[in-house]
């Protein structure tokens, strides 16, 4: 059995131990981690299902079913992140829960569990927004405070943070259309290969000409930090269409195409928004690019922002892939965080299918699918 935290007489703990409940999207996940004194992070269990066998057929996430798979699967997993934390609710310092962005139907069975367990056990709970657990990541993973500078690209966002504090985030860009992670998924369905199609475009992708099809960089040389994908991705399905039948080569050199396109894509708004950071965090001398989301996986995007990093003066930090796709860690990390700031939420908190980590940044009311 774990130790139980103590209360300093402040009221906060020197170590607190959370429960993460996470399910805005095609993940079920339930986390037990901890955070010490000095303001450390472990993790004591994360237990990630994937619903990917469940809406592969239809070449994208289903709502429905995502909320289904998340009510019959969560009870279990939660029960399993405790067992394998040694620890049991009582021992818990609070209930850290995705209230939102994300699929709404997803949200509300976790959000409505986190508040059972938080009222049985007589623990705060903190409502967390899903693009928070994101951000704050990198203070698990390697101890890393704010300010940096954050590029968010799953199937459901594509976004540039500037994490100024725990809390205190500015939107630099966002996608005013699709998704980086929906334009690859959006190219392997065109092109005939497996979902989720990131891995399918970027394996593809190894064996082809980028220099075949000229598709068009996205915004590239445009003031501003903000994305677009949806060109792009007409450039592509013209170029399939117009190639008539595909061979194994076409698909390679289509995949390449879009790859090396989408990569400069980023590289510009990226470029951009170091630039934003730097001016606003001019006192600080360690600059940092955080690479998050299911797309930080991609080994051409990865050599890209090391460059655009070598170029600016910022290092690139990536969390474990584990932990940078959807996972409970980072939502029970994001809770212990807010625990240090602020008390715990009303038990009548609502879920949000739309939540801005920046509220004053202009809304984008296109921007991705899943959120
Ligand atoms: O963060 P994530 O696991 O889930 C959410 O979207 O919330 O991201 C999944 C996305 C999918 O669109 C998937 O195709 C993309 O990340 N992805 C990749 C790669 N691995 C996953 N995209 C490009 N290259 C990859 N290697
Ligand atoms: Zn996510």
């Amino acid at each position: 059995m774990v130790e139980r935290s103590k209360v300093t007489q402040s009221g906060k703990s020197s170590m607190a131990m959370v429960l993460g409940i996470e399910t805005s999207c095609d993940e079920t996940s339930a986390a037990v981690v901890t955070r010490d004194a000095q303001g450390a992070g472990h993790i004591l269990s994360n237990v990630v299902l994937s619903q990917t066998a469940e809406h592969a057929p239809y070449g994208g996430v289903v709502p429905e079913i995502a909320a289904r798979a998340h009510l019959v699967h969560l009870d279990r997993l939660i029960a399993q992140a405790m067992t394998e934390a040694g620890a049991r609710f009582g021992d818990l310092d609070a209930i850290a829960v995705t209230a939102g962005p994300g699929l709404i139907g997803g949200v509300l069975t976790g959000l409505m569990t986190a508040k059972a367990i938080a009222m049985a056990a007589g623990k705060p709970l903190y409502a967390i927004n899903h693009l928070e657990g994101h951000a704050l990541t990198p203070g698990l993973t390697e101890g890393l405070r704010p300010p940096y500078l954050m590029l968010l690209v799953s199937g459901g966002h594509t976004q540039l943070v500037s994490v100024n504090d725990v809390g205190d985030y500015s939107r630099l860009g966002t996608t005013i259309d699709d998704a980086l992670g929906e334009a690859f998924d959006k190219t392997a369905k065109l092109l005939g290969l497996g979902y989720p199609g990131g891995p399918e475009v970027e394996k593809a992708a190894a064996s082809g000409e980028a220099g075949r099809f000229d598709f068009p960089v996205p915004m590239k040389g445009r003031p501003g930090c903000n994305f677009s994908f949806s060109g792009l991705k007409t450039a592509v399905r013209q170029s399939a269409v117009a190639a008539g039948m595909l061979s194994a080569q076409d698909v390679a050199d289509i995949c390449a195409g879009f790859q090396r396109a989408a990569c400069q894509a980023v590289a510009d708004r990226v470029a951009n928004a170091m630039s934003e950071f730097e001016a606003m965090h001019a006192q600080s001398d360690d600059r940092v690019l955080v690479a998050a989301g299911g797309v930080a996986a991609n080994n051409a995007l990865r050599a890209t922002l090391e460059g655009v990093c070598a170029a600016h003066g910022f290092r690139l930090s990536v969390p474990p892939v584990s932990l940078c796709t959807d996972n409970a860690a980072m939502i029970a990390w994001a809770g212990a965080e807010q625990m240090q700031v602020r008390g715990g939420d009303d038990l009548s908190v609502s879920a949000r299918a739309r939540w801005p980590l920046d509220e004053d940044a202009a809304p984008q009311p296109f921007a991705g699918v899943k959120a």
